[in-house]
């Protein structure tokens, strides 16, 4: 139990307010550990104001997602009606429902952008693995959670949405079938569908969510941030003043929350305008398919998923039986390489032989259909090991060898044409480039161990780069 602290009778009440909660509820301790006396490095960028819109985002999804659910009904014969009740005759409903509309690919974007920039400075590294994987994790969460928020409008897209990635399950063998019954609670996606995917949505999905965001920022202020050199500022070597505070760190609070302030301002103009002039966003935000209530007798001509599934959505429509030799040869030079070239004892190479064997006999014996589901899932679960993938000698981009920035580049750029092309319907040569894309995106991440250490670094600096302003 922590000492007992007394405080003057003429101290002001306020003052003494918060000495009796801190005697009681370490408010003060909290506040200073986080905020005042966090030290975090001086030379922070744009870049680093995407986890605090992240916070803001989450935040406004839950207020205004507890206003949408007072007026929604869960039950399949009056969502979509009440979902129009909302737009047009609760006060306000309309701003309400766009702002949980228009936030959660807000939510998608700032996050995206928020794992870049962990990917350009090196920050899922030693010693922030467990920052990045309760990042992944949560990243799995937000994944789930817009999924099932997506079926409560109940529309055609919703509905034709669910119906496709729940049947994807059943693609898996032996338990896939029961599965998917599991997941719908019928044969279909239906009211019992509707009514498991509300009660996910709105409490189960989000308190783990909420868990895993306060997991990751424990986990980020033990450690300390990272920042666009790279450099640790709290290191065993790293200078501190008289105090032991870190010379190249400031106070969070209030250098960083003024810095926050002004990026939260100029995302809610954007978002505002958003809102309040293209809230559909022409038909990327809300599909117009959408606009039409679920009829179980009507297939769309065109299903898709909502852009920020799309690369991964893409890469399941890449896995054709055609698509699956390309795996299997991919495979064969792995475990060829692995046997040649590494320097592994005899057990380990006769391993590889029987693994490799293993999964060709699997690849081929199994429908593409599900290698699809595997290679989508494995597109995200991967990013879990990325911390133990790359070998470069430094963290940022900074001072890796030049080419290292066009690699990232394209990285970006076939995510996006993965995305685009998710979006479009299916086309022979779209295909043919998301099978391309499919093997760049993995080769990106299984190659790293070995690119990652080619090529000359730049000297890191002792002290972070930083000129006042
Ligand atoms: C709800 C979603 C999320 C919230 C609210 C959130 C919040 C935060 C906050 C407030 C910070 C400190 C400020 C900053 O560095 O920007 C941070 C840092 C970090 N986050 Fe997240 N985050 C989220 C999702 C993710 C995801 C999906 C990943 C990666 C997969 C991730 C990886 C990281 C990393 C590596 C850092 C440390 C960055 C550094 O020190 O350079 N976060 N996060």
């Amino acid at each position: 139990m922590a000492e007992y602290k007394d405080i003057s009778p003429n101290a002001p009440v306020s003052a003494k307010l918060l000495n009796w909660v801190d005697n009681r509820f370490p408010l003060s301790k909290l506040y200073k550990e986080h905020m005042s006396e966090y030290y975090a490095p001086k030379n922070f960028n744009f870049w680093y104001v995407f986890g605090s819109l992240a916070l803001l985002v989450l935040v406004l999804q839950i207020v205004t997602g507890i206003f949408l659910v007072m007026h929604y009904k869960p039950d399949a014969t009056l969502a979509f009606a009440s979902v129009e009740y909302i737009m047009r005759d609760v006060p306000w409903g309309w701003l309400i429902r766009y702002m949980h509309s228009t936030g959660a690919s807000a939510f998608f974007i700032v996050v995206y952008l928020h794992m870049f920039r962990g990917l350009l400075y090196g920050s899922y590294r030693k010693p922030r693995e467990l920052v990045w994987i309760f990042g992944c994790a949560i990243f799995l969460c937000l994944m789930a959670e817009a999924f099932m928020g997506y079926l409560l409008p109940w529309g055609q897209m919703s509905y034709w949405g669910a119906q496709v990635i729940v049947n994807l399950f059943s693609a898996i063998p032996f338990i896939g079938p029961d599965l998917a019954l599991l997941i719908r609670g019928d044969y279909v996606v239906s009211d019992a569908t509707l009514n498991r995917f509300f009660s996910f949505h709105v409490i189960a999905v989000p308190l783990v969510l909420l868990g895993l965001v306060v997991a990751h920022i424990i986990a980020l202020h033990e450690v300390g941030s990272n920042n666009p050199d790279g450099v640790e500022i709290k290191g065993p070597k790293a200078p501190k003043d008289a105090h032991g505070h870190p010379l190249d760190g400031i106070p969070f609070h209030p250098y960083y929350t003024v810095h926050d302030i002004f990026g939260v301002s100029m995302f809610l103009m954007v978002f505002s305008a958003i809102i309040f002039f293209a809230p559909e966003a022409g038909g990327y935000f809300l599909e117009y398919n959408n606009f039409i209530p679920a009829d179980p007798l009507v297939t769309p001509l065109h299903i898709a998923p909502v852009w920020y599934f799309t690369p991964f959505y893409s890469m399941l429509r890449a896995i054709t039986s055609e698509m699956m030799y390309a795996l299997i040869a991919c495979v064969l030079l792995g475990a060829f390489l692995g046997v040649v070239k590494a320097r592994l004892p005899g057990f380990l190479k006769g391993g590889i032989v029987i693994a490799a064997a293993v999964a060709v006999l699997l690849m081929l014996s199994i429908d593409a259909k599900f290698w699809g589901v595997v290679v989508m899932g494995g597109a995200v679960i991967i990013l879990f090991f990325l911390p133990w993938l790359d070998n470069c000698a430094v963290k940022s981009i900074r001072y890796r060898p030049g080419w290292h920035k066009y690699l990232y580049g394209i990285f970006v750029i076939n995510f996006l044409i993965l995305g685009y092309l998710g979006v479009q319907p299916p086309s022979p040569v779209g295909e043919r480039v998301s099978q391309v894309g499919t093997l760049f995106y993995f080769g990106f991440f299984l190659l790293m161990p070995w690119w990652s250490r080619i090529g000359a670094t730049r000297p890191v600096p002792d002290r972070v780069n930083f000129t006042a302003h």
